[in-house]
């Protein structure tokens, strides 16, 4: 059962609360545009280490650092042209950027799992802005979900996971983007996605020319969270399925699917991968409370289908 208050994360004085919880060590779940992220003092060790407990969540998997402005990322990292370019294009919004840590960050070891490297991120999200400004402080924010189990996407995401294990959550409504953030490494003049996510590849190489993979970027490590199994819902899920078999759930996606109804969420019916991005987590969620199999229909891998196809492939990962 949840005992965690649920407060409306527009609310200033939420905020004066959060802030003041996160100051003395504590958890606040907090709304981003991608997804709800658990947010603790990234400076704290002691705060971070409870942030690992809480997400049951392996230790050597590293954290973001959220930032409220360039200014700030630039005393935790040092970014390149490239990365102050990109920063400059999509900040605030959903793009991580991992840079060279620099040495008197007073970053804990804990965010960083020990690498010489950080992943820092300005959200379009006035909440976790507003709190890393209040605090004067970096947050470290994974995902607010247990290791393992499906990004939240709403307030009641978050509770059904996390109620009675953290202090607060702030309720700032559905997500926008649905989907976590791109993840770049960048290394001087060259960039590897590490993750696909918020913001498509061909945006990004707009402005950084064609991106590489982690092992081609010298600086880049390799994405030690990328576990395969990582956003698993409990049901099994059969991938590009034209459409569903007896007793499967189905997950459809444009014009040319089933409309929304018993058994059957649509991404989106005008066949728009941001709605359908937005939409996906909690359909898995909700698919999930009722089905034990759950097909899932094709979606175009281009834009923001990379982003989901990622996430439908490591949620239909053998466990
Ligand atoms: O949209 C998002 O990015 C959300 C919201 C809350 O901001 N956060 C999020 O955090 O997705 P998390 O912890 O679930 O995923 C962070 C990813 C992990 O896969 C981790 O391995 C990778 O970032 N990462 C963090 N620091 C890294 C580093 N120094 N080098 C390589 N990968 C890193
Ligand atoms: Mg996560």
């Amino acid at each position: 059962m949840s005992t965690t208050p649920i407060l409306d994360a527009s609310d200033p004085a939420s905020l004066d609360h959060a802030a003041a919880l996160l100051g003395r060590g504590d958890l606040v779940a907090v709304p981003t545009e991608t997804v709800y992220g658990l947010a603790a003092d990234a400076t704290d060790s002691r705060a971070v280490a409870r942030l690992y407990e809480a997400k049951g969540r392996p230790r050597f998997n590293p954290l973001i650092a959220h930032v409220d402005g360039i200014e700030r990322a630039q005393g935790l990292v040092t970014l390149s042209p490239l990365a102050r370019r990109l920063a400059e294009a999509f900040w605030p919004g959903p793009l991580t950027i991992v840079a060279p840590l620099q040495p008197d960050a007073g970053i804990s070891d804990l965010v960083t799992a020990g690498l010489e490297t950080l992943a820092v991120r300005w959200p379009d999200a006035p909440a976790m802005t507003g709190l890393v400004t209040r605090l004067d402080r970096p947050l470290a924010a994974p995902s607010a979900n247990r290791s393992g189990e499906v990004s939240p996407t709403t307030a009641d995401h978050v509770a059904e996971g996390l109620g009675g294990s953290i202090a607060l959550i702030l309720d700032g409504g559905p997500c926008r983007v649905g989907v976590e953030s791109t993840i770049l490494a960048v290394d001087g003049e060259r960039a590897a996605l590490l993750r696909p996510g918020g913001i498509a590849r061909a945006d990004i190489e707009a402005i950084a020319g064609a991106l590489g993979t982690p092992a081609s970027v010298p600086g880049a490590p390799t994405s030690p969270g990328q576990l395969t199994s990582h956003y698993a819902p409990k049901a099994v899920l059969r991938l590009h399925a034209p459409s569903p078999e007896t007793g499967e759930g189905f997950i459809a996606f444009g014009p040319g699917g089933p409309p929304t109804g018993e058994g059957v969420i649509n991404l989106s019916q005008g066949g728009d991968l941001a709605e359908a991005a937005a939409r996906l987590f909690s359909a898995l969620r909700e698919l999930d409370s009722r089905y034990e199999r759950i097909a899932v229909a094709p979606v175009p891998d281009k834009g923001l289908g990379e982003a989901i196809n990622d996430r439908l492939k490591r949620a239909a990962a053998a466990k």
